[in-house]
Order: structure tokens, then sequence, then C-alpha cells
């Protein structure tokens, strides 16, 4: 192949490439937007009436009913918490956060987080998944929505989480900011 020729297919080539980029529609605007909370009582050996998770695996000689000592490594929490529309734990839920996390640092407090809602309202049925990690001590979290099914069918976006209550380690309730970038 001579040197025009390669430079020819050199140029082909590029303009392939970049029109095979992804196109951004709305960019930045998103297709649907909802603000939910769920709120977490874990499991602390005492009590079992209100919990609503329970450490399940624990670094050996940890205990299940007390967090792990350095900053929680190694703890996995599995999850079923009431979803309400504000701020409220008192509130009607209007469906149920399902899922686990995982602390997976030694020297700070983060979780990794896989979950999904499974809303059951009149204004909304269906699932939203959600991954990612929530490094607790920043003010808010963004995590991947990856998908959904029902009113959520095919939906991915970002959710922002922000801690709205805690109390000691074993009660917490955290608002969900999610952003649909692609609906359906
Ligand atoms: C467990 O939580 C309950 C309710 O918040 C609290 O009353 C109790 O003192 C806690 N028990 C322990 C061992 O921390
Ligand atoms: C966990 O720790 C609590 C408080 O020290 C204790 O009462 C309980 O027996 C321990 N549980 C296990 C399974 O070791
Ligand atoms: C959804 O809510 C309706 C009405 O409250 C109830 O009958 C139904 O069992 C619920 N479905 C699920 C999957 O929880």
């Amino acid at each position: 192949m001579g040197a025009r020729n390669s430079i020819v297919l050199f140029f082909f080539m590029l303009f392939a490439l970049s029109s095979a980029s992804p196109r951004h529609k709305n960019k930045y605007k998103p297709c649907k937007h909802l603000v939910l909370y769920f709120h977490e009582t874990v499991y602390n050996g005492t009590n079992a009436a209100d919990a609503t998770s329970a450490i399940v695996a624990a670094p050996q000689g940890a205990n299940l009913t007390i967090l792990a000592p350095q900053n929680y490594f190694g703890n996995i929490v599995i999850f079923n918490d009431p979803i309400t529309l504000d701020n409220n734990i008192h509130s009607k839920p209007v469906g149920r956060a399902q899922g686990f996390y995982l602390y997976d640092r030694k020297d700070t407090i983060t979780a990794w987080f896989g979950f999904s809602f499974i809303l059951n309202s009149t204004d909304y049925q269906g699932s939203i998944n959600f991954i990612g990690p929530n490094p607790v001590f920043e003010k808010t979290r963004d995590i991947s929505v990856v998908g959904g099914s029902g009113d959520f069918f095919m939906h991915r976006g970002i959710a922002t989480l922000t801690t709205d209550a805690f109390e000691g380690k074993y009660f917490f309730s955290l608002r969900v900011d999610i952003k649909f970038y692609e609906c359906w």
C-alpha cells in the first residue's frame, strides 16, 4: 500500500471512529426524576422487633451484633428497609429497599451497595436497581442506576445519596435523589 493510500485510510478510520462515538441526546437533562427516602435499623442483639437489617458476615473473631472494629471492614449487611416519599420514617411506605452492602475499607467507613427499590404505590409499580460505593462521610455520593422493571423498564441513570438522619451506629435514613437519563 502506498503512503498516500495509508493516509487516506487513516483519515477514513478517524472519521469512522468519530462518527461511531455515542451521541448523548439530552446530555444533562433527566427524562425522569424522583426523590425517595429509606430507613434502616440494624439488628444489634436486642431490637429484633424493629430491625430491618442484619449483619450476616464479620471478620474472624468479630460479632454479628456489633460492627467490626476497623471501620466495620469485613462486615456484610443484608437489608429490607421501608421506602417513604418524605423523610418521616412513620410515613406510609411506598415500597421496600432490598439488598446488601459490604464495608470495604479499613481506614475510613465506606460501604459498597447493591440493592433494588421495589415500588408498589399508586404512582409507581416496578423495580429500580442500584450499585456503587457509598463513602458515608462525603456529603453526597453518586451511585449507578443500572436498570429496572415495570414503570422503570430499561431505565438508567444516577442516584445521589445523602444521609438524612442517623442515630448511633444502628439507625440511619438515606435520601435518594434519582435522575434517569435513559427512559423508555
Ligand atoms: C439496640 O437498639 C435498641 C433500639 O435502638 C436500643 O434500645 C438498645 O439499647 C440497643 N442495644 C444495644 C446492645 O446496643
Ligand atoms: C456479641 O457481643 C454481645 C455484647 O458483648 C454479646 O452479648 C453476645 O453474646 C455476642 N454474640 C456472639 C455470637 O458472640
Ligand atoms: C402491592 O400493593 C397492593 C395494594 O396494597 C397489594 O395488594 C399487593 O399485594 C402489593 N404487591 C406486592 C408485590 O407487594
